[in-house]
């Protein structure tokens, strides 16, 4: 049986362990090696690194993807999209979606990647019909969790769905790597057998148990397992990508990645991991096992906004409570998987709880929002009595929020007149206007500085 890697390094390896603070310029020398490796893909885009090449690498997110796909004509470039939220926190129109995938697949992206918070279809809807349209391959990530409506027949129906929706894989995305040995052997044959996609899993080293959860992913029948190169492995990021070549070569499967390439790779960015150690951009306590979220159920990102929440408040002495209330605001809200958005939204509303000495007396606007059904529809049932309590006469939103929204590509792309090159850099601005901004005015003080340069240079 062939088993198959995508290599994080250059995105989730990269956000996970340093903030995704890895300018293009640092990884460019070793991307021709890396087409060289016989990964599966290479995850390179989306995700925060949008968001950074604006705020703090002064670089175009569009032209490092054009420049990556240069370089690695041989390998599939894969990124990560919040379905209807693109890259950010917010829903956004349908044609803000439609025109994010088509110019990430004009760049150079191969396959996308595409998840729900709520793990509410109709936001992956849009940005999968587009990504198809693009010929590109459209992956559906499941956000997991567990809770008592997180069944493996719901899970199936899930998988079936996005199965009809025209998804040419599915992605078990395990983002606070709380999955289980057992959780995935069960998970994965249970997908495995109701649809015929090849299965990837996404799993973070976080609490340890990452490792043995692709190995029984794998046994079960996973067609692709996320790893990152061994130097900028482990810990928040993914499982070393050598160590599992190595594990499951010997155990008989058939794994295709060339070692002595995997070794070149380790070897450039190793001396690059060890600067980020000592800038301190690196925190040694990232890279080891933190069993926390298995003992509270709370992925490690989460409780450590909890607790700088309460440090704010000067309420630690309200921690345990805050971790008690925390399951129950879960349940309330119909037991939403902990992931961005909503692992914010639970967590604040639990501390808001605890701090008030009473359940729901100050309701976050996210929390309103939430229960308006402008996330999408929660997983299970919302705690009536909560509705009533926050919403009053107001009803909850029965169709899709991004359907009450007005289109913007246009409408913007005319707001910024010259301002904008092109329909990317109105994307830049539709996500992040005040960064984009920003990065326009640098942009344009640099060409002007270069094009008078060239003026005094002729006159000599
Ligand atoms: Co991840």
């Amino acid at each position: 049986m062939k088993v198959q890697f995508t290599e994080t390094v250059l995105r989730d390896a990269n956000q996970s362990l340093i903030a995704t603070r890895l300018p293009y310029s640092k990884f460019e020398p070793i991307l021709e090696t890396m087409d060289q490796a016989g990964f599966y893909s290479v995850e390179c885009w989306g995700g925060a690194t949008f968001d950074t090449c604006l705020r703090y690498l002064d670089e175009d997110p569009w032209e490092r993807l054009q420049k990556i796909r240069k370089k690695m004509p041989n390998t599939k470039l894969q990124m990560l999209l919040r379905g209807q939220n693109i890259l950010g926190y917010k829903h956004y129109p349908d044609d803000v979606v439609r025109a994010f995938v088509r110019n990430a697949v004009d760049c150079g992206i191969d396959i996308i990647r595409i998840f729900d918070a709520l793990n509410d279809l109709r936001n992956l809807e849009v940005a999968v019909d587009e990504t198809l349209k693009r010929g590109a391959h459209a992956s559906c990530a499941i956000s997991y969790t567990t809770s008592p409506v997180h069944t493996l027949d719901n899970y199936v129906k899930l998988v079936k769905d996005m199965q009809s929706m025209g998804a040419n894989s599915i992605c078990i995305k395990d983002m606070a790597g709380v999955m289980s040995p057992q959780e995935a052997y069960a998970l994965v044959s249970a997908i495995k057998g109701s649809v015929d996609l090849p299965v990837i899993l996404h799993t973070h080293c976080t609490t340890g148990l990452a490792f043995m959860t692709c190995l029984k992913a794998v046994e079960a029948g996973a067609d692709v397992i996320d790893t990152a190169i061994s130097c900028f492995s482990g810990g928040t990021s993914q499982p070393a990508t050598e160590t599992l070549a190595y594990a499951l070569k010997q155990l008989g499967y058939d794994v295709d990645v060339d070692t002595a390439v995997l070794k070149q790779i380790n070897d450039y960015f190793k001396p690059i991991r060890n600067e980020c150690l000592e800038s301190g951009q690196l925190d040694p306590t990232v890279m080891a096992t933190d069993t926390d979220a298995l003992n509270y159920m709370v992925p490690g990102g989460m409780l450590s906004n909890l607790i700088s929440q309460l440090k704010m408040q000067n309420a630690m002495d309200k921690f345990d409570e805050a971790l008690a209330e925390t399951p129950r605001v879960r349940k309330d809200l119909g037991y939403p998987p902990l992931v961005t958005p909503t692992s914010q939204i639970v967590g604040v509303q639990a501390v808001n709880n605890v701090l008030a000495g009473e359940r729901y007396k100050n309701v976050s606007m996210e929390v309103k929002a939430y229960l308006r059904g402008e996330y999408g529809t929660p997983p299970g049932t919302v705690d009536p009595e909560l509705i009533k309590k926050v919403l009053g006469d107001e009803q909850p939103l029965t169709g899709r929020y991004a359907d009450t929204l007005e289109p913007m590509v246009e409408k913007t792309a005319a707001e910024l007149g010259d301002k904008a090159r092109d329909e990317r850099d109105v994307l830049s601005y539709i996500s992040f206007p005040v960064l984009a901004e920003k990065h326009f005015a640098k942009r344009k003080e640099k060409e002007e500085r270069t094009s008078s340069y060239s003026i005094v240079k002729l006159e000599d």
